[in-house]
């Protein structure tokens, strides 16, 4: 039986060009600033997100603690929306280990609101500092939303203003970028630094960068090395990285074409809730109305029969549904049938029942 694989977009399989740049990577000691493939996946990725430097890091949480950690002091805050991955997927790290402290708003759409990160900024005085705002785009926990350019450079502006710097939680920048048909710089030109994830939609194995001013990626890197994370023949796995760079971005849209289609199905199908018209990026998210099943049994009655999807959040009844690289048109009709058969076969007792 076939697996069709949506939990997430890190399910990808490395392409067989990554595979043959791994093997043949030249590789030197990281550590010491002198593993050729690792500089030149640094100053392509910078170069792409139009930031003077980049550190190369091995996940995506470890760009955004290398992020916020670089730009706060113990005792400070940083403002972010209550969905934020940093907040809810990361397991506090950023907070536990830079001893900062949340200071959330609400964000169910993606993007806060100007008044809600204006009011949340401390006045001086006898508080904590505020010293970063961060944003997340595409929001992974609002359903692959997007923030536009005009959004982000709203925010921005105001950090700015007040004092503060902006982090970027782009893991999936490039899916934003082609979702709103803008490249990847504009989205990135406001914020101060911006972390992005090769193992997402770029299908690369291993890796996350972060970028920003050439002063806060120095010390971004000796944030890395505080939390174990400097590297040593690492352009082994940069190799794989810089074929994502290059040549994984466009197809996102085929990701989103998928996305879009399972999405409309899925609105078609009785026991399904969904908003189809949200769905712009990778993620597809839904739930399934509790009269009709149980979302536990569902997922597993799917799983069942080859399709992997995910709950938000460990336990919400949202579901994720993540189309990639890897994921083709007639897996998406596969998957729609699946959950047509699930939910009729549920419905069967409730409709007898009547
Ligand atoms: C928005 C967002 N930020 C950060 C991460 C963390 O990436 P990693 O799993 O590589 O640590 C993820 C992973 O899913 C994510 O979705």
């Amino acid at each position: 039986m076939r697996t069709i694989e949506l939990r997430s977009d890190t399910f990808t399989m490395p392409t067989p060009a990554m595979r043959r740049a791994m093997a043949d990577a030249e590789v030197g000691d990281d550590q010491y600033g002198e593993d050729p493939t690792v500089n030149r996946l640094e100053k392509r990725a910078a170069e792409i997100v139009g930031k003077e430097a980049g550190v190369y890091v091995a996940s995506g949480m470890l760009g955004n603690l290398c992020g916020v950690l670089s730009q706060t002091e113990r005792g400070d805050e940083v403002i972010l929306g209550d969905l934020a991955h940093i907040y809810q997927n990361e397991m506090g790290a950023s907070f536990v280990l830079g001893s900062i402290q949340p200071r959330l708003v609400p964000n169910r759409d993606g993007c806060p609101t100007l008044e809600d990160v204006e009011a949340a900024i401390r006045p001086q005085g006898m508080f904590p500092r505020t010293s970063v705002v961060c944003l997340e785009n595409s929001h992974n926990n609002c359903g692959g939303s997007v923030l536009t350019v005009a959004q982000t450079r709203a925010v921005a502006e105001l950090a700015h203003r007040r004092g503060l710097r902006v982090h970027l939680d782009g893991a999936r920048i490039f899916n934003a970028a082609v979702a709103l048909g803008v490249d990847a710089k504009e989205l990135c030109a406001p914020v101060d630094t911006v972390q992005f994830c090769f193992s997402k939609g770029l299908s690369a194995p291993v890796g996350s960068i972060l970028c920003g001013t050439a002063e806060t990626v120095a010390k971004a890197r000796r944030v890395r090395k505080l939390l174990g994370g400097a590297m040593r023949q690492a352009g082994v796995i940069a190799a794989a990285a810089l074929v994502g760079l290059e040549e994984m971005r466009d197809r996102l849209a085929e990701d989103h074409r998928n996305a879009k289609t399972l999405a409309q199905g899925l609105a078609g199908v009785g026991g399904v809730r969904i908003d189809a018209e949200r769905v712009v990026t990778n993620i597809v998210s839904f739930e399934i109305a509790p009269d009709w099943m149980d979302t536990g049994a569902f997922t597993k009655a799917c799983a069942e029969r080859g399709l992997r999807l995910s709950r938000y959040l460990g336990n919400s009844p949202r579901l994720r549904a993540v189309t990639h690289y890897g994921i083709e048109r007639s897996d998406i009709d596969d998957a729609l049938a699946i959950v047509d058969a699930v939910l009729s076969r549920a419905r069967t007792p409730v409709a007898a029942a009547d």
